[in-house]
């Protein structure tokens, strides 16, 4: 067990295409947004005082022997600790981050990856990424519901990924460094609730939601291609045309569509909503010559953030 505190830091994500259909079993494309993270701390406690969980952004203070099972801090703790087959240490640990909660910028799992890597690293067994995701998608599951693990599997590979749920996790090479700006709506996206009115909506209508996905995981293959070869001028029209399909998909609001148009019309290459949608965030292609204005442009369409990100 470290003496000395033990430090994890785990980025923010943005879904780049297929946001929805992943969870059907269709291909889509994440990468990290190290801009924005989650921290844990942990710090040996005297003996006896078990495990405290500080998360001091969100004033919350756990007492872990008697935190609710479903409480999503407690349970990474939990799912860690028996992972590892150990017992509670004598230890605080604290959380912070940068990342919007709700916004489909993966706060949840980064807090998660961020708590169980540090939490083992404390206790003398660092994890590897494909370990820490299969832990986090446990805590996920309580976030979310049927998560399709697209979250969880970016932020603990911290790499841009190509993601089939159930498959073995593909790094996507990038062939030319892009950059995006990704424009928060100040909105929340509340996942789980999205994510089941589309599961009901396909209920009704298989065929038509299905063909829907088809579409996603057509054009999340098509950018997979263009990613890797560097052929950015191709990826701006597939993000437009992913945005029409997640308006079809009734996910959409005339915030995201706004703040989508705008940055079309002040020079992006191409735009979407990215994550669950409803509220969280649009992801605009840029060229960095036109960032700047770009993102002056989101800001005065009342985007209540613009982060700048270089995918590579
Ligand atoms: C959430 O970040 C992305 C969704 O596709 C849900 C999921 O993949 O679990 C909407």
């Amino acid at each position: 067990m470290a003496s000395t505190p033990v430090r994890s830091s785990a980025p923010g994500k943005v879904i780049l295409f297929g946001e929805h259909a992943v969870v059907y079993g269709q291909p889509a494309i994440a990468v990290p947004v190290t801009q924005v993270k989650a921290t844990a701390t942990v710090d040996a406690a005297p003996a006896g005082s078990g495990l405290t969980i500080v998360a001091s952004d969100i004033g919350e203070r756990i007492v872990f022997a008697r935190a609710p099972k479903k409480d999503p801090l407690a349970a990474a703790a939990q799912a860690t600790l028996s992972y590892l087959s150990a017992r509670e240490p004598d230890a605080t640990l604290t959380i912070k981050s940068t990342i919007p909660i709700s916004s489909g910028l993966g706060s949840g799992a980064a807090v998660s990856t961020a708590l169980t890597c540090a939490l083992a690293k404390f206790l003398g067994h660092p994890l590897e990424p494909a370990e820490v995701s299969k832990l986090v998608y446990k805590i996920e599951k309580i976030h979310h519901g049927t998560p399709s693990g697209i979250d969880n599997t970016v932020i603990a590979y911290e790499k841009p990924i190509y993601f089939t749920r159930g498959e073995p996790v593909e790094r996507l090479n990038v062939g030319e460094p892009f950059t995006l700006l990704i424009a928060d709506t100040g909105k929340p996206s509340p996942t789980k609730k999205i994510v089941d009115r589309v599961r009901r909506a396909r209920e009704r209508e298989a065929a038509h939601y299905d063909a829907l996905f088809d579409q996603m995981g057509d054009i999340a293959a098509e950018a997979r291609g263009a990613i890797e070869s560097g052929d950015i001028e191709t990826l701006g029209p597939l993000m437009d045309e992913n945005h029409e399909l997640l308006i079809e998909l009734g996910v959409s609001s005339s915030l995201l569509d706004e703040l989508v148009e705008t940055a079309r019309l002040t020079g992006a290459l191409g735009a979407k909503l990215s994550g669950a949608g409803q509220g969280g965030n649009i992801i605009a292609l840029v060229e960095d010559d036109f960032a700047e204005e770009v993102a002056e442009a989101l800001k005065e369409a009342e985007a209540a953030q613009v982060i700048q990100t270089k995918v590579r």
